[in-house]
């Protein structure tokens, strides 16, 4: 797939076939996920891969949608602020760096045929019970991996003129 399309084509799917994901298409999808850059490429972050079936229940305390579960996989992306670069001001970007990563692999699974949508409304708490998280590790976001069961009309987006200022700000 051009970049291109992917681009266009990604959107947030809410509803997945339970069809499993091949290996390798998983394998890809991570892979692109590592790739990506992160403030001084300090790589503050952790993917864990979760198998739906039989966490079902357990897996609805983080976010409570049918579909959340329906997908064979969840991936939850994680920061690790203390490994992360830190501005001189104090402003600490793991959360930037997980959300690079984050889109890397978005679109990688959309190169692949695969659904995705990002979540981040998900209960913290019952994420790190769940998940068994230590306090070091902040869960960022999560999001099903599958195939899709359905199909969404076009996108709904600012316009460039709306988003876009040139040279310094403008009211
Ligand atoms: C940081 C972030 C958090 C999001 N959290 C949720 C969420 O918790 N639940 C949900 O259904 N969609 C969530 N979304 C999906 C957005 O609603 C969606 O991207 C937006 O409406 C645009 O639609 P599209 O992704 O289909 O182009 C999130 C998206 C982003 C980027």
């Amino acid at each position: 797939m051009e970049f291109s399309d992917a681009i266009q084509k990604r959107y947030s799917v809410r509803s997945y076939k339970c069809d499993p994901v091949e290996e390798h298409k998983l394998q890809q999808v991570l892979e692109a996920a590592r790739l990506a850059p992160t403030a001084a490429n300090r790589q503050p972050f952790q993917l864990i891969v979760i198998h739906t079936v039989g966490k079902e229940a357990e897996l609805r305390r983080i976010y409570g949608h049918d579909w959340f579960v329906q997908a064979p996989l969840i991936i939850c992306a994680c920061s690790i602020p203390n490994k992360a670069w830190v501005r001189r001001d104090g402003k600490n970007y793991s959360d930037v760096d997980v959300a690079i990563a984050m889109d890397h692999l978005v679109l990688a699974a959309t190169d692949e045929g695969l659904g995705t949508c990002w979540i981040a409304a998900f209960d913290p708490a019952a994420a790190r019970e769940v998940l068994g998280l230590p306090d070091s590790v902040e869960p960022i976001a999560f999001t099903p991996l599958g195939y899709t069961d359905n199909q969404v009309g076009p996108k709904r987006r600012k316009t460039l003129t709306e988003i876009v200022k040139h040279e310094c700000w403008q009211d």
